[in-house]
């Protein structure tokens, strides 16, 4: 045997015997599923899709049934797992496939990464398991054990090096066997990156490539992966405007589709005090309530919101642009997950 393919091989053995075996999207080879799966999983932990992705299937058991949904009503069912324009390239991916490739989900990964919010490592991963195919995936978990692994060292941050990994992972793919080796491999390293290969303080001396592991053996595998730039965090605050009338309907109005939590609907914002109680006409107001302050934490910002409460008596509504929602109608919105909250909580 090759080197490459020992490599592979270990990986393949470890899954079988140590990796995960019983999440709900491994049961199936549905491309549907396994996309749905896949998507969910890009940037919300295990755990978190373990609840959202039963729920989702129920009420949209097969790619044609989420096509004819309304994009509202997929958001809200999406509502809590952040990262909306995955929601939105869902139901948009949804759409092309029933309307590009007769219902069925095209079975190459490079025709998959032609879809809306699946990306070259998604498509690969969709490939791999569903068909067999000897398609590389690179998702965050897997560019570390492979970094370490290979000791490759070459800065994230560029493109070049970036595409050299890519190669770098392909070469190390199983070479026979593929319908059953490709998703036991691709599944393997995703779980060596979730179990034994972590973030901080690998658990190198469980690990079956621990004497291949270039990284491992220069004693600090923690250094890898090598990516320079630095997100620049920004914190902002936000004064929030909950109007409520003596019925118990809030006012709500859409976000801009660009901007904090595009498309969906919230509360309406202002930059500061003063801009809430002047531009949101207040005459009238009964009650004028500060509630808690909260921090809400994006990828590139911290939001500190300040929720401010104005009950309005129903014959002295304001002309607003906003809609009036009664709890029940708010409640089948995409809301932002700590609106929702927050709704939740007056
Ligand atoms: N993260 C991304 N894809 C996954 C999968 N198939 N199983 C577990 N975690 C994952
Ligand atoms: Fe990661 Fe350690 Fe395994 Fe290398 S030996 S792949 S650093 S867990």
């Amino acid at each position: 045997m090759s080197e490459t393919s020992i490599f592979s091989a270990h990986v393949v053995r470890w899954q079988e015997k140590h990796g995960r075996s019983h999440l709900p999207w491994q049961q199936t080879r549905d491309p549907y599923r396994v996309w749905l799966s896949e998507v969910m999983l890009q940037q919300t932990q295990v755990s978190t899709v373990l609840e959202y992705y039963p729920r989702f299937l129920v009420r949209f058991p097969d790619v044609a049934a989420l096509a004819e949904a309304s994009e509202d009503e997929v958001l809200a069912l999406w509502s809590g797992l952040g990262y909306y324009s995955r929601a939105r390239n869902l139901h948009r991916c949804a759409r092309q496939v029933m309307a590009l490739h007769g219902g069925a989900f095209p079975a190459t990964a490079a025709i998959l990464q032609s879809l809306p919010g699946i990306g070259r490592s998604t498509a690969g991963a969709i490939a791999a398991f569903c068909f067999g195919e000897r398609a590389p995936i690179l998702d965050a978990n897997v560019r570390r054990v492979l970094t370490r692994i290979l000791g490759f060292d070459a800065d994230l941050a560029l493109a070049a090096n970036e595409r050299a990994l890519w190669e770098r992972a392909t070469e190390l793919l199983p070479s026979s066997h593929l319908a059953q080796s490709m998703p036991r491999y691709t599944q393997g390293l995703m779980d060596l990156g979730a179990m034994v290969c972590l973030v901080r303080k690998p658990l190198c001396t469980q690990c079956p490539l621990q004497s291949q592991c270039v990284a491992q053996q220069e004693g600090t595998p923690e250094k890898y992966p090598v990516k320079t730039r630095k997100l620049i965090r920004k914190s902002e605050s936000w004064w929030l405007l909950l109007l409520r009338d003596t019925t118990g309907r809030v006012c709500l109005n859409r976000r801009p589709s660009t901007g904090i939590w595009p498309g969906l609907h919230s509360l309406p914002m202002y930059a500061s005090r003063g801009e809430l109680v002047t531009q949101s006409a207040l005459a009238g107001a009964m009650r004028i309530l500060e509630l808690p302050s909260f921090l809400h934490v994006l990828t590139h910002r911290d939001l500190h919101l300040h929720p401010v409460m104005v009950e309005l008596d129903v014959n002295a509504l304001p002309d607003h642009e906003e809609a009036w929602f009664s709890s029940e109608q708010w409640r089948s919105l995409g809301l932002p997950a700590p609106i929702r909250k927050l709704l939740e909580t007056v």
